[in-house]
């Protein structure tokens, strides 16, 4: 059981730190570094009371310019769910989630507004698809990190984007809208596991960016990685292709994965929605 802040630190890392060692592991940082996606349920609902007051805590989140340009389609429809679910077979835990949501770019509200104030709106370019994707990020965490205090486990979704037309007429998403991630939602039937993160110095730059250790550091984490979860051969990707290396790491992993071009049907599906990416 961790005792101090710093255990969780470590955990969470994989690297002995003080950091937090004068603090109990409780409040609202340790649920933070405990924080952990979950996969698979157990058949309790989700009271209905509980998902609104989520809602009301997530569409706390900060939002850019006080625009507030998310929001999400909640899938009450099982048959709709499974319909997602078939498009996505290789994650079964989308159907089996006692709740299931797509949470959505919203750039179309406020050319409403623009509309009904009788006003031209005159931000026709990325910055309009950035500020509506970063508010429905932070609504989404917000959502997820509630969620989690109440006992609740979730898993973003965002091989939803491979999707785009079906999700579209699915969820019948107006212009300038755009489905950012579904979100599985339920009370986990396992524990899960602290996955591993970078180390600090890989995201916090003092004054300057700084990747003089980045070969260092890269190499040193998949090690920890590996030898806290090593990577079974069966999950290597693309075998025939890449070979089977000595070692093979979360970095090694990672390149296999960004290797194979994903998802270049959304520009070409945000361009037609409306939302100018220029
Ligand atoms: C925007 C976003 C999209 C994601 N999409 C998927 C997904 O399509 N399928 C899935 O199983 N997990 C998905 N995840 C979960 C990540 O795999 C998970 O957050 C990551 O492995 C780190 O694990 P942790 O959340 O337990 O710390 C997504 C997470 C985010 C933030």
């Amino acid at each position: 059981m961790p005792k101090t802040l710093a255990d969780l630190v470590t955990l969470r890392y994989g690297i002995e730190t003080d950091l937090g060692a004068d603090r109990p592991a409780d409040g609202l940082l340790a649920q933070i570094l405990d924080r952990r996606s979950h996969r698979r349920w157990k058949d309790d609902p989700v009271p209905e009371d509980l998902l609104q007051l989520l809602f009301a805590c997530a569409f706390s989140a900060s939002a850019k310019s006080d625009l507030q340009q998310s929001g999400v389609v909640v899938v009450r429809n099982k048959a709709v769910q499974q319909k997602i679910t078939d498009l996505i077979p290789a994650m079964p835990w989308i159907a089996t989630a006692p709740v299931f949501m797509v949470w959505i770019g919203d750039n179309h509200r406020i050319r409403r507004i623009s509309e009904m104030r009788g006003i031209p709106f005159g931000n026709d370019h990325l910055d309009s698809f950035l500020n509506a994707a970063t508010d429905t990020a932070l609504a989404m965490q917000t959502f997820i990190l509630a969620a989690e205090s109440q006992g609740l486990g979730c898993c973003p979704i965002s091989n939803v984007r491979n999707h785009t037309d079906a999700m579209k007429d699915l969820l019948g998403l107006p212009p300038h809208t755009f489905p950012y991630a579904g979100l599985c939602v339920g009370y986990p039937s396992r524990e899960g596991f602290s996955s591993m993160r970078l180390p600090l110095s890989r995201f916090v730059h003092d004054n300057t960016y700084n990747e003089a250790t980045l070969e260092a550091d890269i190499d040193g984490y998949d090690r920890r990685r590996a030898a806290r979860h090593a990577p079974p051969k069966e999950s290597w990707r693309d075998v025939e292709k890449w070979g089977e290396p000595e070692f093979y790491g979360w970095s090694e992993d990672k390149a296999r994965q960004v290797a194979v071009t994903e998802r270049d049907n959304l520009g070409p599906f945000v361009r037609a929605q409306g939302i100018k990416l220029d």
